[in-house]
């Protein structure tokens, strides 16, 4: 449910016009590795540490305050700046969607500032993550049949795609097949590994599964590889059904089947993908509420983002300012650099996740494994090359964004964190 959205829905498109070309389809299997290795190492920390919800959670207990702080820091780029461009896929299909019947809203209402379409705001991906927030604020149960249901529209609107898209395939938009090398495979994997991100949901369930030690590994290890599957045979449809240099990047897979003269296809994609990339936006939202407040209750952030509503029993400041916060950037920030931000975050919390379970190993070699890695030390160690190869690939900009982003959580740690924390005896309310 967390995993099929923005990512293939919108990005492969992108890596392919502006990165790959139809070698985009190499990208999904490079960055599909990475997230493997680096899922296997997530499952045995979420299994050993328990289901504290998140990479943060399990640092926390694992190896203390300091690195908690940063990998906390970093899931809000994966969280919260994901629900960014997550919003602005969405916005990209549901405009898609109105054109198909005719209503075409302007494009200064429907893009960021900045770009060729001379927009202002994207004022559909604000409002999309407002009602978000409200839902949120009211409260939502998360139910397996829901989501069941969700999930089962995505995978029959992706296999529609394919099984409408196949045929009409031209092979010769295959050729050059690697327009940019495999630079720009690579740059385009970085990209693409957007399309993953929220497998490690799947780790949060640790203590839930009834055999961890078998169960973890093949939720995983099988959603890992029936996205993979997908991923690479919608880039290879994508890349057949149109030449690479013109593939829309606001709602390339709708507008490829359009293309071709299926416009009633192209409108089952269209609300296929809306619906589903609704789900992705949601749980991606409330992935960012719960590292808020769990940040918050350790008393690293201020003591306000863990109060719960009184009536109806959520967070409501951590979901509201989320909710702000991810509307103000949905409506001003291009999808790209939105990805980016998130890649950059994610690929360094799984690269700390994966040293931080060798550390551990070492460290506490007593610790109740019930999922052990297999193949130590060498499937996190290629955990953390390929995620730190993956994000050498991102754009000099995001690096510096992701410094400044680095240098600011470390300033707020030393201002507020450090004087506030549990860990270190005080508590919020002794120094508020
Ligand atoms: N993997 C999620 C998506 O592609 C974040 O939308």
């Amino acid at each position: 449910g967390a995993i099929i959205g923005t990512g293939i829905f919108v990005l492969t498109g992108i890596a392919a016009a502006t990165q790959a070309g139809p070698a985009v389809i190499l990208s999904f299997i490079v960055a599909g590795i990475a997230c493997a290795f680096a899922a296997l190492a997530y499952a045995e920390l979420a299994s050993a540490v328990g289901g504290c919800g998140s990479a943060y959670g399990y640092s926390y207990v694992a190896f203390g305050e300091i690195v908690a702080w940063l990998i906390g820091w970093d899931l809000i780029l994966e969280y919260g700046v994901a629900c960014v461009a997550v919003a602005i896929g969405w916005s990209g299909y549901f405009n898609n969607l109105l054109k198909l019947a005719g209503l075409d809203l302007p494009d200064w209402a429907t893009h960021a500032p900045g770009g060729p379409e001379g927009g202002i705001a994207n004022i559909p991906a604000a409002i999309i993550v407002l009602l978000v927030t409200i839902i949120l604020v009211i409260g939502i149960k998360e139910s397996a049949r829901a989501t069941g249901i969700i999930v089962c529209l995505k995978l029959a609107v992706i296999l529609f795609f394919i099984a409408v898209g196949a045929p009409a395939v031209s092979p010769d938009n295959w050729s050059p097949f690697m327009p940019n090398g495999f630079t720009g495979v690579t740059a385009a994997a970085a990209t693409v590994f957007f399309a993953y991100i929220g497998f490690d949901a799947v780790t949060t369930t640790a203590e839930e599964a009834r055999n961890p030690q078998r169960d973890l590994p093949i939720g995983i290890m099988t959603s890992l590889g029936i996205c993979t599957i997908l991923y690479v045979s919608v880039a290879a449809v994508l890349t057949g059904l149109v030449p690479y240099n013109h593939i829309d990047i606001h709602a390339p897979v709708a507008e490829a089947l359009s293309l071709v003269g299926y416009k009633w296809g192209a409108a089952v994609v269209a609300i296929g993908a809306v619906a589903g990339i609704t789900s992705v936006l949601v749980v991606m939202m409330l992935g960012q509420i719960r590292v808020f407040f769990a940040i918050s209750r350790d008393g690293l952030l201020g003591p306000w983002l863990s109060v719960v509503h009184p009536r109806f029993g959520t967070p409501h400041h951590a979901t509201i300012l989320t909710g702000i916060a991810v509307a103000i950037m949905a409506a001003l920030v291009p999808i790209g650099t939105a990805a980016d931000m998130t890649n950059i975050g994610t690929f360094f919390a799984f690269t700390l996740v994966c040293i931080g379970l060798i550390v551990l190993r070492y460290t506490r070699p007593q610790l109740n494994r019930p999922f052990k890695t297999p193949l130590m030390p060498w499937i996190p160690l290629l955990g953390a090359l390929s995620c730190l190869g993956l994000m050498w690939q991102l754009p000099s900009l995001t690096w510096h964004r992701f410094v400044w982003w680095t240098i600011a959580g470390i300033i707020i740690y030393g201002l507020y964190g450090m004087r506030h924390s549990k860990l270190a005896g005080h508590t919020p309310q002794t120094h508020s």
